[in-house]
């Protein structure tokens, strides 16, 4: 029955669209589906007198109250106190993405140097064609600290020794390059590119962004550990800007006693470009995200038989947060 429900429907319509006097055009009220509209905005003017209204709950102080279990930070590190083991080769990776991106990277790379008993050379920025940031390693982070508060877990050198150079002719386009697929376990690590990297002696890892699985054995993270936690810190330009601006935060969020909520929001035109999703900003906003999709995947969107659905994108939840979405869900 319920295959004949459409034309039955249909039918209906017929005889309903005929009983019409012909000079009046019905009108067509299409509902989108709930959650499938950016409607934000209108949600925040409905809910703002009750907000005003509200001063029964101090949110920012309740969410200073929360600690970690138990109430305390633990480092996740015990220091190492035995030799290195003897070095297996050297392992060149490149870091492509963002800053975030590369900063796991960068953690990915001493975890799976460490794993195979590999020397690290210090990890390559990928020059990225949208942001084009030149910045080397020791531009973003202090490498001496880097190398040395590693020196117990894994060798960490700034370029390849001479006399692996020479057997590449000097020039790294020589190495070996692995072509990694994304989200690698650690045993694939063992079982492929350690083989590779005895025999080699140097070989090179690029693009490194997201090589490697999420659960790995504990040896494997409590290295990315290390590294996230102790061995990067920000080089002294960035350092001191940093404090600067925390100095300000405090001074000026003095209403909550120095404390302060810092958002990294990334509502980015190329990130708001990528999720296809449709915002309040209507033609304007189309063509302009058009634009940016075309300039940063070319074609990728525009591809025959792509269909994309921003609808569907937003009822999924995949939409990035506007600034006012996330006051929202702060306060
Ligand atoms: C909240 O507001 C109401 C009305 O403005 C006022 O009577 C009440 O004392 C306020 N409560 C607090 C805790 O400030
Ligand atoms: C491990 O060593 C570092 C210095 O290399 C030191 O700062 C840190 O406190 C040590 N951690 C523990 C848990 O002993
Ligand atoms: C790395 O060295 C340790 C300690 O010598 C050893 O137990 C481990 O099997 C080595 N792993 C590899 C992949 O060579
Ligand atoms: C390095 O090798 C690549 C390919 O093998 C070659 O195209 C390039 O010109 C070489 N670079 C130098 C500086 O010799």
């Amino acid at each position: 029955v319920f295959l004949f429900a459409p034309l039955l429907y249909v039918a209906a319509m017929l005889l309903y669209m005929g009983s019409l006097p012909l000079d009046v055009v019905p009108r067509i009220i299409t509902r989108s589906a709930p959650g499938s509209v950016y409607r934000s905005p209108q949600l925040y003017a409905r809910l703002r007198p009750d907000m005003d209204a509200d001063n029964s709950t101090d949110a920012l102080a309740t969410v200073w109250r929360q600690t970690y279990k138990g109430g305390v930070w633990r480092p996740c590190i015990h220091n190492l106190t035995n030799s290195l083991p003897e070095s297996n080769g050297y392992i060149y990776v490149e870091a492509n993405g963002g800053l975030n991106q590369q900063r796991t990277s960068i953690c990915n790379a001493v975890a799976i140097a460490g794993f195979l008993n590999a020397t690290l050379i210090i990890p390559n920025f990928h020059f990225h064609s949208i942001w084009k940031d030149p910045s080397k390693f020791r531009d973003i982070y202090d490498e001496e600290h880097f190398v040395k508060r590693l020196q117990n877990d894994v060798r960490v050198v700034n370029k390849a020794p001479d006399f692996i150079m020479e057997r590449f002719g000097h020039n790294l386009s020589n190495v070996f390059n692995f072509k990694i697929k994304a989200w690698s376990s650690s045993t694939y690590y063992k079982d492929v590119v350690l083989p590779k990297l005895v025999e080699e002696r140097f070989i090179r890892i690029s693009p490194f962004a997201n090589r490697l699985s999420f659960d790995a054995p504990p040896v494997v993270q409590r290295l990315r550990c290390l590294v996230n936690f102790e061995a990067l810190k920000f080089s002294n330009p960035i350092a001191t800007l940093s404090e600067t601006l925390i100095s300000r935060m405090r001074e000026r969020s003095a209403e909550s006693n120095g404390k302060y909520i810092a958002v990294h929001l990334r509502f980015e035109e190329d990130m708001v470009a990528f999720s296809c999703c449709v915002y309040d900003g209507g033609d304007e906003e189309k063509k302009e995200m058009d634009v940016a999709r075309e300039i940063g995947w070319r074609g990728k969107f525009t591809r025959r038989g792509k269909v994309i659905r921003p609808g569907i994108i937003r009822m999924n939840g995949k939409c990035p947060l506007t600034p006012l979405e996330v006051c929202l869900h702060l306060i």
